[in-house]
């Protein structure tokens, strides 16, 4: 990877962030994946098994991020390659270590990670309001390149919106 998409990617993690390591996952920790994936208020979960084969697909990029010495991930984010393009699936931190740093540090080391291997641009969904996630992806400099109106079923019956974003890393 370019010195110049590190130096990016470092200036965009603030000094103040908690101390978080984060690793590649793989099949092992689906379960974990599952877990956490069913913490993220989506419509509709993700099983263990699913996430096996997901993360057992070869064009599948899983990182974790883990906080103290603890061997059992805090959050994940899941993409897709197919040349030098990937989709961001998903992105989940336990809820009880949100706003800490901990989605900062895991998006910050897995574009460093899809860059490396050769990836130019990121593509990914956001249900609109959802503040959280739209800030962080804002924050790694995701643009707004559409919207799918009515595309997420909320548990009341209603549909939002899906925001799609961009990011080049070239
Ligand atoms: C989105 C998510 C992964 C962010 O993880 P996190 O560890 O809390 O994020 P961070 O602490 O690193 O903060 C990242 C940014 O989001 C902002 N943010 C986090 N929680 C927020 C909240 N509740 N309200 C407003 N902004 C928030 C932070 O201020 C920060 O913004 P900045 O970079 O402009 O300073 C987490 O909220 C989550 O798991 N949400 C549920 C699952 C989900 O919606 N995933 C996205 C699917 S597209």
């Amino acid at each position: 990877m370019s010195t110049s998409v590190m130096d990016w990617l470092r200036k965009l993690l603030h000094p103040d962030s908690a101390p978080a390591r984060t690793a590649r996952l793989d099949a092992a920790h689906a379960r974990r994946v599952a877990a956490l994936h069913h913490q993220g208020g989506f419509a509709r979960g993700w099983e263990p098994a699913e996430c096996a084969a997901l993360m057992a697909d070869s064009a599948v990029v899983t990182d974790g991020v883990f906080s103290g010495a603890g061997h059992s991930p805090d959050g994940f984010v899941i993409s897709r390659k197919a040349a030098d393009e990937a989709e961001i699936l998903s992105i989940v931190v336990a809820p009880s270590r949100r706003r800490d740093g901990l989605g900062r540090a895991l998006l910050a080391a897995h574009l460093a990670r899809l860059a490396g291997e050769g990836v130019l641009q990121v593509f990914l969904e956001v249900e609109e309001g959802n503040q959280p996630a739209e800030r962080l992806y804002r924050h790694f400099g995701f643009r707004e390149v559409g919207r799918r109106k009515g595309y997420y079923p909320k548990p009341d019956g209603t549909r939002a919106s899906a925001i799609a974003m961009r990011l080049d890393l070239a």
